[in-house]
């Protein structure tokens, strides 16, 4: 499915977040994820449990019934399933029919996120899972504010794309984070690894944009160096560093601030996507400087991705599910990302193939 190729959509065996861990509570909620609906609540003792949510007798959605101890009970005939997915009862009879019980997922709780697991559960290597290390958010440095969540409508890989080619910054964000200037001339540094791919932004005596002028009270040239990490499958993590230019004997300008973000993107059906957002910054302790950053970023920044991503979906839709595309330089990152993706679906199609490639590669 574009922008991938014709008949793939998502890795299944693979760690996605579903929920911010305060979004999850007793009260059963429900969300689809990768085209299936998940029936997520806490158990008595807090612990979060992701159920199939569609019941097998005539398909009421489980995250629209009510948790009864630690099980869910159907709302529309009152069958009850326990968090394994086992059926506890149906009330109308003492038999059981093998065929009565819902899917139980590989749930794990990891920094403020459930992470699901929505293939093979004897697959489930929670080592797989960005660590808060990797998040940056372990040391205090970056003082994180977040919650932010947002049902986008249009396909994960666009939010992904978005990501990807951050020479956007200076258009679709012009007033506010792209006012710098200097972005025609940048071309992304790009890294790979085995399940993670970077992309570094250099720009050199550029203006500083109007908005981190007024958060770091600081008019004049400045060097900025932003950049994201795809953790495969849906995390990327990143942000901006503002530099004084560059002295007289070319080492770095001393930092005046740097922005931390986290954006997490999970596919919810295939034209649709759950949108995760976290900020932090650099430069104050007060943690009422971070929501500041944060809300703005969701009214401004954040809310420009989406609005990009929606235009792009329903054109995509309009032209019948295809798009032509003329590449230019800085989508090396785009590219390479998208191939890594379909490297991730293709070998859960056909894993001895794909074996049998890499050995040849
Ligand atoms: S639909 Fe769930 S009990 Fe009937
Ligand atoms: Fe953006």
């Amino acid at each position: 499915m574009y922008p991938l190729s014709d008949g793939l959509f998502a890795a299944k065996n693979q760690w996605y977040i579903a929920a911010w861990s305060d979004e999850v509570s007793r009260e059963p909620m429900e969300r689809w994820i990768l085209e299936e609906p998940i029936a997520l609540y806490r158990k008595e003792n807090g612990e979060a449990v992701a159920l199939e949510g569609r019941c097998p007798h005539r398909g009421f959605p489980l995250g629209k019934s009510r948790v009864a101890g630690d099980n869910i009970q159907c709302g529309y005939h009152g069958i009850t399933f326990q968090p394994d997915g086992n059926c506890a009862g149906i009330p109308t009879q003492l038999a059981i029919p093998q065929a009565c019980k819902v899917k139980s997922y590989p749930l794990v709780e990891q920094w403020k996120w459930l992470w699901i697991w929505m293939g093979d559960p004897t697959l489930a290597d929670t080592r797989l899972i960005p660590t808060e290390e990797e998040l940056g958010v372990s040391a205090n440095e970056h003082l994180m504010a977040i919650g932010g969540y947002t049902l986008v409508s249009g396909r994960y890989m666009l939010l992904h794309d978005n990501l990807f080619d951050l020479t956007h910054i200076g258009y679709l964000h012009m007033p506010n984070i792209g006012a710098g200037g200097g972005e025609q001339n940048t071309v992304p540094a790009i890294e790979t690894g085995e399940n993670w791919i970077s992309s570094l932004y250099t720009q050199r005596d550029v203006n500083i944009p109007q908005y981190f002028s007024e958060m770091l009270k600081y008019t004049g040239k400045v060097d900025r160096i932003q950049g994201l990490k795809l953790f495969l499958p849906c995390l990327h993590v990143g942000g901006t560093q503002i530099f004084l230019p560059r002295n007289e004997d070319g080492t770095q300008g001393k930092p005046l601030g740097s922005l931390r973000v986290l954006h997490g993107i999970t596919p919810a059906t295939h034209h649709c996507a759950h949108y995760f957002f976290a900020s932090g910054q650099s430069w104050s302790d007060d943690p009422a400087v971070s929501r500041q950053i944060f809300d703005n970023n969701r009214r401004t920044t954040g809310a420009e991705d989406v609005m990009a991503t929606e235009y792009i979906e329903q054109m995509i839709q309009k032209n019948g599910g295809r798009l032509s595309e003329v590449l230019v330089k800085a989508d090396v990152v785009c590219m390479t990302g998208r191939r890594m993706f379909e490297k991730i679906i293709r070998a859960e199609m056909r894993p001895e193939t794909v074996a049998r490639e890499s050995l040849v590669l």
